[in-house]
């Protein structure tokens, strides 16, 4: 099965290579394809595409960049974490080829998101060597995620399906505003855990795809041309807007992400480490997969 999986990745990855040598985003052609502005067709998406750089980009992205963060802040001041006691029974939960695959794109993330912010405020760090340096490596660390994103999505597909138990963890909000630890409904993913996988991998699937349409130029895409209309020029903008807002919500959510697993939930961290979840915080954050472990003589 994981040999399948490798062979997938490496003739997609061939594929891609020899489409990219058919077209012309190597050569000198790349620049002369894209049409110069004020050109007929190449200003459709100009107007928008301007306004949003502008005016709105670097803006929203400073309020996530702060707001997250305090809104976070103030939960732990007000709530506080939630502690499990570390000495109990653990369960083992991720493999080591699970942990592989999760810390590859942990360690991808960690370089994509901070050099991208050197990206949008690049005029503040004053350009030169430092950001084109951050450029350069958030192209660099989005090769790992590729590598990692689909091999991730099939492995926790069947836990991040939603169901009834989600809708009830929504209601109550996982239980996250209360101090209290009552057992909450949810299996080896909580509605939130879900969410994050699905952001994180079709999220992350936009962001590698219109990243490499920025990064290329031209990738000559014959069919979006004739089912959108866009000239060159447009799409890039297009895919310009997208890396944007699809970037809003990824960071959101990885900033939530890490609160939850090294702040919210004292420990939490260790499991994608040692492969070991603690039994209470099973129990107490998990219950219904909790009651199938314990049926299964796991606990
Ligand atoms: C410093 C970075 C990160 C830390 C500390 C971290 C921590 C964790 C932990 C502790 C879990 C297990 C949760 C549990 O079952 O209790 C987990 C699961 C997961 N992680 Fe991460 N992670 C990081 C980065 C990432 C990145 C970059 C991605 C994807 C691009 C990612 C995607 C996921 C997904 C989809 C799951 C399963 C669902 C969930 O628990 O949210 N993680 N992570």
């Amino acid at each position: 099965m994981r040999k399948n999986l490798l062979m997938i990745i490496a003739a997609l990855s061939l594929a891609t290579v020899a489409f990219a040598t058919e077209s012309q985003i190597w050569g000198e052609m790349r620049i002369q394809n894209i049409l110069e502005y004020g050109k007929e067709g190449s200003t459709h998406l100009g107007p928008l595409f301007t306004l949003l750089q502008n005016k709105y980009f670097a803006w929203i992205f400073l309020g996530v960049l702060i707001g997250v963060p305090l809104a976070f802040y103030i939960h732990y001041l007000i709530i506080g974490p939630k502690v499990f006691p570390h000495s109990a029974k653990k369960y083992y939960a991720f493999n080591l080829y699970n942990r592989i695959i999760h810390q590859v794109a942990a360690i991808s993330f960690l370089v994509i998101i901070p050099t991208g912010f050197i990206i949008v405020f690049g005029d503040f760090f004053g350009g030169g060597t430092f950001v084109r340096m951050a450029k350069n490596l958030h192209g660099i660390f989005t090769i790992p995620f590729t590598i990692v994103v689909i091999p991730m999505a099939l492995m926790w597909l069947k836990e991040a399906l939603f169901n009834m138990d989600d809708v009830k963890w929504f209601m109550i909000l996982g239980g996250y505003l209360s101090k209290e630890k009552k057992p909450i409904l949810a299996g080896k993913f909580n509605a939130g855990q879900k969410m994050w996988y699905w952001v994180a991998i079709l999220g992350g699937i936009t962001m590698i795809l219109s990243g490499a349409f920025m990064f290329f130029l031209d990738f000559k895409m014959q069919m979006l041309h004739d089912l959108t209309g866009l000239s060159q020029i447009d799409m890039l903008r297009a895919a310009a807007i997208i890396h944007n807002v699809m970037g809003f919500a990824i960071v959101a959510m990885f900033i939530t992400h890490v609160y939850m697993s090294m702040f919210a939930i004292k420990g939490a961290v260790h499991s994608i480490i040692t492969g070991y979840v603690e039994e209470e915080e099973v129990k107490i954050l998990h219950s219904t997969w909790y009651k199938k472990l314990r049926d299964q003589g796991k606990f």
